[in-house]
């Protein structure tokens, strides 16, 4: 019996969450951490399944669950029909928390498919297979999350474009899983009903404009500018709707120990905040947030 081990990486948001999906550009950066697969072959037989302890999750192909979809439709999309195969996964990022759990599960299975199946796994036929899931658990997705978990690595990423990765110093990132869960597609709809889906809108726009300085600022090393940035993101995001209190109060309490600039990442309605601070008050953020019952993480990003 053989098994294979594939991988998706989870990431961060820095800029540009929502208005990437109206074709304005995003910054986001891949974690060092994510799904891995292993794929078991049952040769006497069985169903498609997938069993991933970290999440809880142990589902077939066929069962009534969000990721039993999202299994399916990946093995639809690269037509395999229902191989006698058990994956067995391990989770290092929480799911439902904005860290792009749902992308990195979908490339990591678009992968051991994609390799049981003998099929050349290049980015682009990942790409295809794990956005099929993506398209049953979130609608329409701008499709920023699945190239990092495939790629790696930092970069601008635009709809039309796809992902234009570039080389910074390593960037270090505090990540605060709220705890609180949300639904992408939930979020991504109220913006369309904020803004009457209309690209025009003056916070989609500003978004875009502060993703082009934010990222400028990052190449040339300018931290607090950066953090300028991503502190008026979050109030344009939670001017259509997607922060909540909770959220507001993290990104609050991580400027007040002293970060550059804090912000919700990913849909928001829930899920994680993101800030960057000089690295003598990151413990003051963390002891922050673990005051409001948040553990957070410091993830260093970009600098390949
Ligand atoms: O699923 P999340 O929380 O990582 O959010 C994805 C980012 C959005 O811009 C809100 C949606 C998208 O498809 O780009």
């Amino acid at each position: 019996m053989t098994t294979s081990t594939t991988f998706g990486l989870g990431k961060i948001i820095l800029l540009g969450e929502h208005s990437v999906v109206y074709g304005y550009p995003a910054l986001a950066a891949a974690l060092d951490r994510g799904v891995r697969i292993d794929a078991v072959p049952t040769p006497a037989g069985g169903a498609l399944r997938i069993e991933l302890p970290a999440w809880n999750l142990k589902v077939d192909a066929e069962d009534d669950h969000s990721l039993a979809h999202g299994l399916a439709a990946i093995a639809d999309s690269i037509g395999i029909g229902r191989p006698a195969l058990t994956l067995v996964g391990d989770a290092q990022i929480p799911a439902g928390a904005g860290l792009g759990a749902s992308a990195a599960f979908a490339v990591a299975v678009a992968r051991a498919l994609l390799g049981h199946a003998k099929r050349v796994a290049d980015a682009n036929a990942v790409a295809i297979a794990a956005s099929a899931s993506e398209a049953v658990l979130h609608g329409k997705p701008s499709g920023v999350d699945v190239a990092l978990a495939i790629a790696g690595g930092i970069g601008v990423f635009r709809k039309q474009a796809g992902l234009t990765p570039f080389k910074c110093t390593p960037l270090r990132v505090l990540v605060g899983p709220s705890g609180s869960p949300r639904a992408t597609a939930a979020m991504v709809e109220r913006v369309a009903a904020a803004t009457g889906g209309s690209r025009d809108d003056r916070r989609l726009h500003e978004l875009g404009a502060i993703c082009d300085t934010g990222t400028g600022a990052l190449i040339g090393g300018d931290l607090t500018a950066l953090g300028l940035m991503m502190d008026r993101a979050h109030t344009l995001l939670g001017e259509l709707g997607v922060s909540t209190p909770l959220l507001d109060g993290l990104c609050k309490a991580a400027r007040d120990a002293g970060a550059y600039g804090a912000k919700l990442t990913g849909a928001g309605g829930g899920g994680a905040v993101i800030a960057i601070a000089p690295r003598d008050r990151e413990a003051d953020v963390l002891a922050a947030w673990k005051k409001a019952s948040v553990t957070g993480f410091v993830a260093t990003v970009g600098g390949r």
